[in-house]
């Protein structure tokens, strides 16, 4: 079956990448047919049980679908392959689609479409038995029928201000949630944050079924961490307060790390220096890395990044820009 992923186009790469290393932990074989940054599109014997882990795991592809066919914007062409294509399931049908494209128009293709797929079903916007998608970019014409819808808005409700313990150092709950992504941890695996702040990262990680670990200089981060764990009912975890450079005391061999460092705007680092903070936690992650283990690592500028270069190589990189004037910069090492 071919499966399309409908990207969320909020980074140019990010997006793809993350379903890349979900496809990589839930270990399923496939080959890649299209890949841009609107779509990324597999050929793979994938099992609707993995198709919905996918779908719990991910945060910025909005749906699955299964792909009935791509071709260009021509409408002689979307006809002919529509006509090759048909739907055999019973039932009402909805048609919905996404423009990607600044130069095509989406109403002639899609009367094209409904001429064809709803000739003999009757259209049901509200409730449909099969919903089709389209996806429209300048180049080419994606359609599909939706599998399953990544539900998005449970990263608004989860973002630092609605949890039992609020500071503004929180990422975002859908880029936590992709960062821990980026690691391909699996589900059981142990997973560590040790700058774990008020635990955005690490809640994100144990909601997919991961083991955490969690560590912090400041009590009060670990005791609030715990309070917002709690609230989300999350059962396997382990937090402890210690500096960065005492971690190797309580755990070792972890099978990935994904943090983010602190910057000294908003988070302390006690006075230390950036550089020399950052020296201490990349020698200290690698201590308690497992071999080839992923380190998923938020940094405020590009001048950091090779700072781990002495304990681990460079898979990707990733300059994301959080609002107008805070660009971080997420960098996917392996020891
Ligand atoms: C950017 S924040 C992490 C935010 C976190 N991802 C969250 O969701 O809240 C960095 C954290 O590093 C902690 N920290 C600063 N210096 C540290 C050190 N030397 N060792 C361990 N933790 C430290 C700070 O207390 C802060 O909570």
């Amino acid at each position: 079956m071919k499966l399309l992923f409908e990207l969320s186009k909020e980074h140019d790469t990010l997006p793809k990448d993350e379903v890349l290393s979900c496809l990589k932990a839930e270990e399923v074989v496939y080959n890649i047919v299209v890949s841009n940054e609107n779509v990324l599109v597999i050929n793979s014997d994938i099992s609707y049980d993995k198709i919905e882990r996918l779908a719990e795991r991910l945060s910025f592809t909005f749906f699955i679908d299964k792909l009935l066919f791509f071709c260009s914007t021509s409408r002689d062409e979307i006809k002919k392959c529509a006509k090759n294509n048909v739907i055999d399931s019973e039932g009402s049908i909805a048609i919905n689609y996404k423009n990607r494209s600044s130069s095509v128009d989406s109403q002639p293709i899609i009367r094209v479409l409904a001429e064809i797929y709803t000739e003999d079903k009757p259209v049901n916007l509200d409730n449909p038995d099969l919903e089709m998608r389209v996806v429209i970019t300048d180049t080419n014409v994606y359609v599909g029928s939706k599998i399953v819808e990544v539900k998005r808005n449970q990263f608004e409700k989860r973002r630092v201000q609605h949890r039992p313990f609020f500071s503004p150092i929180s990422l975002h709950p859908k880029l936590a949630r992709a960062l821990v992504n980026l690691s391909s941890i699996k589900r059981n695996e142990k997973l560590l944050d040790p700058f774990c702040g008020t635990g955005g990262i690490l809640l994100e990680a144990g909601l997919i079924g991961t083991k955490i670990i969690g560590s912090d200089i400041e009590e009060k981060m670990i005791e609030g961490c715990k309070k917002t764990l709690d609230f989300y009912k999350i059962k396997n975890f382990e937090l402890f307060c210690s500096d960065i450079g005492g971690i190797n005391n309580y755990i070792s061999d972890v099978d990935a790390i994904v943090t983010d460092l602190p910057y000294g705007k908003s988070t302390t680092t006690r006075g230390e220096s950036i550089k020399g903070l950052y020296d201490r936690a990349f020698e200290n992650i690698a201590k308690v890395l497992k071999k080839n283990g992923i380190a998923v690592v938020g940094l405020p500028n590009k001048g950091m990044i090779p700072i781990g270069d002495r304990y681990f190589s460079i898979l990707k990189k990733y300059e994301y820009r959080v609002h107008r004037s805070l660009t971080r910069y997420f960098v996917v090492y392996q020891k």
